[in-house]
């Protein structure tokens, strides 16, 4: 299988403000001069804030390890674990088509994933809320069939548990991981035949499924706010623990570049403006429309998206307001690039009839982003 970058990349990424934190936490575990050690914990740390890795997530690594983006790019197209291409908003599920599994089922699984997900693997839902892979043992083979969804394993499957689970997360509702046949853990089906002693006494889940569900956030996105950051091999200075007071400090990482920055203090706002329609136009005035490729961010295919909204002319996406904005950003596939990019600031100069620096060079170049 073929594992390049995806075509469509978004302009940018940046850590959330915790995760930022805790990436450089992770750096100071290693010497000076290797710290691309890192770099797996930090891609992984990437694609479990975004669903998957992208061109700046990957190039926003290597940045902050000093390492060429042609090697991390190595890493992160070796690794079947990394997601080179978007993956559902909500989840991403994961059949374990392996040995045990396919004998108990798997691929009844699999036409349920084909059937109301999408029919190939790695394609998004027709919603973009889901998406799906086979991938190989899981190592729960004792409950087998299974699945897994976001950080949990949700095991003992048949194809209408399976489908039920995946028309929950589908309705924004967050299901209960582990066995789906009653089972309390990989016991005999007719219950323990040992240790009964220990039956007494214990939570309502096995520990992985208590604590899953104690969090209630299965397929929630890890934004860094989840757990304290430690760092157990620092001393109180911030230096390792031990270590000599002629010994070289650690080199602190990069600080990430300014626009990153601001994308991270962006990301960090929550974003709860309600949405409202904006006006829109069945085609454009006079039959003109405006180039909206002009605008930074928007491409030939974004241009085809925002024409199909009802969106033609610089004027009216200048007339935003950010109730309107949500509106339209939930339309699209990469979040927040209207805000990042400027749009509406872009939209109003060429509106006026005056210039932005980005239309200049478009025009010059010829080149589009998207
Ligand atoms: S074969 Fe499916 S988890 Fe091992």
């Amino acid at each position: 299988m073929l594992r390049r970058l995806h075509p469509e990349q978004p302009e940018s990424f940046a850590f959330t403000a915790a995760n930022q934190q805790w990436a450089e936490a992770q750096i100071t575990k290693y010497p000076e001069g290797r710290q691309a050690s890192a770099v797996i914990p930090l891609l992984w740390r990437a694609q479990e804030q975004e669903g998957w890795l992208s061109r700046p997530a990957i190039e926003s690594v290597a940045d902050m390890l000093g390492m060429a983006y042609i090697r991390v790019l190595e890493v992160a197209s070796f690794y079947f674990m990394f997601q080179l291409q978007p993956v559902g908003s909500v989840a991403h599920i994961q059949v374990c088509g392996t040995t045990s599994c396919m004998i108990c089922g798997a691929e009844d699984l699999i036409a349920v994933c084909k059937d109301k997900i999408a029919a190939k693997p790695h394609e998004l839902s027709a919603d973009g809320k889901l998406s799906w892979e086979e991938v190989e043992c899981l190592g729960s083979c004792a409950n087998a069939p299974m699945a897994q969804i976001g950080k949990d394993y949700y095991e003992d499957l048949t194809a209408e548990s399976f489908g039920r689970i995946i028309d929950d997360l589908a309705a924004g509702k967050v299901p209960t991981p582990g066995p789906q046949n009653g089972r309390y853990a990989a016991e005999p089906l007719k219950g323990l035949t040992s240790l009964t002693e220990y039956d007494s006494g214990r939570t309502q889940y096995n520990a992985s499924v208590q604590l899953a569900s104690d969090l209630g956030d299965t397929v929630k996105r890890i934004d860094g706010t989840e757990v304290p950051i430690l760092t157990p091999w620092l001393g109180k200075d911030g230096k390792p623990a031990g270590a000599s007071a002629s010994a070289k400090p650690p080199k602190a990482p990069e600080p990430p570049k300014p626009a990153v920055k601001q994308a991270s203090e962006a990301k960090a706002k929550p974003a709860e403006v309600k949405e409202d329609q904006p006006q829109t136009l069945a085609a454009a005035r006079d039959g003109q429309a405006d180039d909206l490729k002009m605008l930074k961010g928007v491409g030939p295919k974004l241009e085809q998206t925002l024409n199909e909204l009802g969106f033609y002319h610089f004027d009216q996406i200048a007339a935003w307001t950010p109730e309107q904005v949500a509106w339209v950003d939930a339309r699209l596939k990469f979040k927040g690039r209207i805000e990042r990019d400027g749009w509406i600031e872009q939209a109003a100069k060429l509106a006026a009839g005056e210039e932005t620096e980005f239309a200049k060079r478009a025009k010059k170049d010829g080149t589009y982003e998207d």
